[in-house]
C-alpha cells in the first residue's frame, strides 16, 4: 500500500496547477454556506476539534476557521505542494488555531481519541481503500465524535440545461475511467454501509444542491472547461459525438444566458459511539 492510493494528483490534473487550484476554490465556495448548514445540523460546533482530511489548497480549512472562531482546526493533506499552498495561504492565522498535518488519511500519526468532528471533503471518491481511512478517522475521533464525507454519486451528478442527450453517457465513462484507477465516482450511495462497517452509528445523510442561479455560473464554467476532457478524447474514452456535445454544453455555460446547471453533493454523517465503562 502506498501512501497516497488515490485517484487524485494535482501534478496530473487536465487543466495544469494554478487553474486546478481555482476550481477547487470555486467548487469549494459555491455551495459552502449549505454545505455549513448542514455541518451544523450534523452537530459541529464553535470550539469543537476538527480534522480536515485532504484539505488540498486550504479553501474549506479558511471557512472552517472562519466559521468556528473558537475551534481548533488541523489539516491534513498528503500532496506537499497543495499543503505548501494552504499554508502560505492561510498564514495570518496563529498555530494554535490551526496545524497542518503531512500525511495519509490511511494512517494519519495523529493520536487515538483527539477529534470531536472529522470532515472528508471530495476524498473518499478518490480513495482506492475508503474503507481503511473510514477506520483510521474513526481511530482519532474521541468517543462521540463525528465523521462526515461530503461526496459525490454521478447517477445523480445533476443537470446542464440545455440538457444533452450524451450527457449520461459521457458521466459513465469518465466514472467506469476513474474505477478502473480504483477510485469511484458512484460512493455517494454506499458511505452508509462504510460507515457502518467501520463502527460508527447514528447514520444520516443528505444531498446538497449547488445551482448556477443560486450561488452563480463561475464554478460551473471551471467543472465544464473543456481542457478537461480533450484528454479523454484523444485516448478514446470519449468518443466524438460525446466529445461534441460536451463541447456545446461547456459554450453554452461560458456563453448563453439561458443556460444554468445543478450539482449534487451528499453529506453522511456517523458517530463513534460511546463506550460504556462498567
Ligand atoms: C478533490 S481534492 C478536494 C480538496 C478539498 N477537500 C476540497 O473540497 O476542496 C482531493 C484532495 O485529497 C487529497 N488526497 C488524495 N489522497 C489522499 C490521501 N491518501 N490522504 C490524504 N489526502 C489525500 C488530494 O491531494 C487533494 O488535496
Amino acid at each position: 500500500m502506498n501512501e497516497r492510493d488515490s485517484t487524485y494528483n494535482i501534478a496530473n490534473a487536465k487543466l495544469g496547477f494554478q487553474n486546478e487550484v481555482e476550481r477547487l476554490k470555486v467548487q469549494a465556495m459555491m455551495g459552502w454556506d449549505k454545505e455549513f448548514r448542514n455541518l451544523s445540523w450534523y452537530g459541529l460546533q464553535n470550539g469543537m476539534s476538527v480534522l480536515e482530511l485532504g484539505s488540498g489548497p486550504g479553501f474549506v480549512t479558511e471557512q472552517l476557521l472562519n466559521g468556528l472562531q473558537d475551534s481548533k482546526i488541523t489539516a491534513l493533506e498528503v500532496d506537499i505542494d497543495l499543503l505548501d499552498v494552504a499554508k502560505s495561504r492561510l498564514d495570518k492565522f496563529p498555530s494554535p488555531r490551526l496545524q497542518f498535518v503531512h500525511s495519509s488519511v490511511y494512517d494519519t500519526g495523529l493520536p487515538d481519541n483527539t477529534f470531536d468532528f472529522a470532515i472528508a471533503r471530495l476524498l473518499f471518491l478518490h480513495l482506492h481503500y475508503p474503507e481503511k481511512a473510514a477506520e483510521e478517522i474513526f481511530r482519532v475521533l474521541k468517543p462521540g465524535g463525528k465523521l462526515v464525507i461530503i461526496d459525490v454519486d454521478d447517477q445523480v451528478f445533476g443537470v446542464v440545461e440545455p440538457n444533452f442527450t450524451l450527457l449520461s453517457s459521457v458521466i459513465q465513462k469518465l466514472a467506469n475511467y476513474q474505477a478502473s484507477k480504483g477510485g469511484n465516482r458512484y460512493i455517494g450511495r454506499s458511505l452508509p454501509r462504510l460507515l457502518a462497517k467501520a463502527g460508527y452509528i447514528d447514520l444520516d445523510m443528505d444531498t446538497v444542491t449547488q445551482h448556477s442561479d443560486l450561488h452563480g455560473i463561475e464554478g460551473f464554467k471551471r467543472q465544464f472547461d473543456i481542457n478537461r476532457f480533450i484528454a479523454f478524447y484523444k485516448n478514446g474514452i470519449l468518443n466524438k459525438e460525446e466529445f461534441d456535445q460536451l463541447n456545446q454544453a461547456s459554450e453554452n455555460i461560458n456563453n448563453s444566458p439561458e443556460a444554468y446547471a445543478m450539482m449534487n453533493f451528499v453529506m453522511a454523517c456517523g458517530k463513534k459511539p460511546i463506550l460504556n465503562r462498567l
